[in-house]
């Protein structure tokens, strides 16, 4: 900049602000990410004066072409506020007034900062959930890639963490597709709240002069106006329930990345980590590290986090706008940017940093007692009430420990001891891939439902 910022505010002050203060007060480190959002506000409401006969046509156009070059010198790089500009609103009206002159101290006119900054954080968050609903698209793809490959893969099932009843591999990887799903339309929905004009709300009442606010609102793309000037400039509900969602994105990729944790241990062996997506050790040699889960499962609790800072920050707020509202700001581009780090690095990871190692996943069904209850479902499907027969298989199990045997183990002449409904069937409807394609309940694993839970998201994903 060329010369220094005038003094932002009226005459009415005598003396300088203190030099700590000036920093304490200005949003200019972090609100220069609003700045074409800012200026395409500013372009809307130049061409809405002159519309309205509220400035002239030839001082709009010079207006706009001084917003257009201070976009220019932004994208390259040649626009450098100070702490003296303070924000982002008073640092394009200094420059438009050095590039056009007095004119450009018009384009104030019948604005405040309130409705501005208002109108300029819901421009960017309305093109942040774009990119955001995007990238779920694009995690939920690659999840149907890696589900395309394992429809017949079988992995235990578990509940409390305790192997429970195998499952089709991709059956347990549309379970996050259907999560992300939910996210897609809740941000989805939520964007229809962010797209709604506060500009011309005013510092607070509303304004004298004659302005044209769905003309503005039109031109910015946004879909309603707010119909209540004090609530235009101090709702800040768009931005907690975004920060909502997010943390609702948050806890689906940390459950995610904490599976993959576990099965990338030893002790599951379910996963191979790639080297593109996992990292050594500086100290032992063995090591390759699941740090890409891991920073998505930390980073969640920053984006927590936001939604208690935003939510705290308004509980007691008075109307209308208050600057305890310029803390908006860092809480919303760090959920925006968290989000959008997890989102990337999750998809990358489930294209090209894990490999199923599927023998292991064979051999970890095989072995254990997980098809326990299809035996129970046996008999109860040739009347032997329900839990008459839990109870015999319970005692079966506790045999089969003691013996260190397995239920495949046993003779039919020892299932016919237990109950004589047992036949040679029992064999085949024991085995893993029966007892997963059996569960043919609609929403169950069974191969049947998988094969059209797969084919039915494919289908949402094409059509919307
Ligand atoms: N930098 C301020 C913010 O981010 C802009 C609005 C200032 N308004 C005011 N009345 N001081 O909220």
């Amino acid at each position: 900049m060329s010369s220094p910022a005038p003094k932002a505010w009226s005459q009415r002050f005598e003396s300088a602000l203190h030099p700590t203060i000036a920093v304490f007060n200005a949003s200019i480190g972090f609100d220069i990410a609003l700045i074409e959002h800012d200026l395409s506000g500013s372009e809307a409401h130049a061409k809405m004066l002159a519309k309205t006969g509220i400035i002239s046509d030839d001082e709009a156009a010079q207006l706009a072409a001084g917003l257009a070059q201070i976009r220019q010198e932004y994208q390259q790089g040649q626009f450098i506020p100070t702490i003296d500009d303070e924000d982002i609103h008073f640092a394009v009206e200094h420059r438009l007034v050095e590039i056009v002159g007095a004119v450009g101290k018009k384009l104030h006119t019948a604005r405040s900062r309130n409705d501005q900054v208002g109108t300029d954080i819901r421009l960017y968050l309305r093109e942040q959930i774009d990119v955001i609903r995007q990238q779920l698209r694009s995690f939920q793809q690659a999840l149907l890639n890696q589900a395309d490959r394992h429809l017949e893969t079988v992995i235990p099932g578990y509940t409390h963490l305790q192997r429970a009843q195998p499952l089709s591999l991709a059956h347990h990887l549309l379970a996050y597709v259907e999560m992300a799903q939910r996210d897609w339309e809740r941000l989805g929905e939520i964007r229809q709240r962010v797209n709604v004009s506060p500009l011309g709300c005013g510092a607070l009442a509303g304004t004298p002069f004659p302005i044209d606010r769905a003309y503005t609102a039109e031109l910015l793309g946004f879909d309603e106006i707010y119909r209540n000037s004090l609530d235009g400039v101090s709702d800040r509900d768009f931005a907690i329930e975004f920060t909502a969602a997010a943390s609702l994105i948050g806890v689906h990729l940390s459950r995610l990345s904490e599976e993959i944790i576990l099965w990338a241990s030893s002790e599951f062996s379910f996963v191979k980590l790639t080297d593109s997506c996992s990292t050594g050790s500086s100290i032992m040699p063995q090591k390759k590290n699941p740090d890409v889960p891991e920073l998505v499962r930390g980073k969640t609790g920053r984006v927590f986090g936001h939604l208690q800072s935003l939510l705290v920050m308004m509980k007691g707020l008075p109307m209308a706008y208050n600057k305890d509202l310029q803390e908006d700001k860092e809480p919303l581009f760090d959920t925006v940017q968290t989000v959008q780090g997890c989102l990337s690095a999750m998809t990358i990871l489930l294209q090209e940093g894990l490999e199923f190692q599927t023998e292991q996943l064979a051999m970890a069904v095989t072995t254990d007692f997980s098809n326990a209850t299809d035996v129970a479902d046996y008999l109860a499907a040739r009347g032997v009430p329900f839990r008459e027969a839990y109870n015999l298989v319970g005692q079966v199990v506790r045999q089969c420990l003691a013996a260190n045997k397995l239920l495949k183990d046993l003779t039919l002449a020892e299932w016919q001891q237990l109950h004589p409904a047992f036949e040679a069937d029992i064999y085949e409807a024991i085995a893993p891939h029966q007892v997963v394609a059996a569960r043919n309940s609609f929403g169950g694993t069974g191969f049947d439902q998988v094969r059209q839970a797969l084919s039915a998201a494919r289908q949402r994903l094409a059509t919307d």
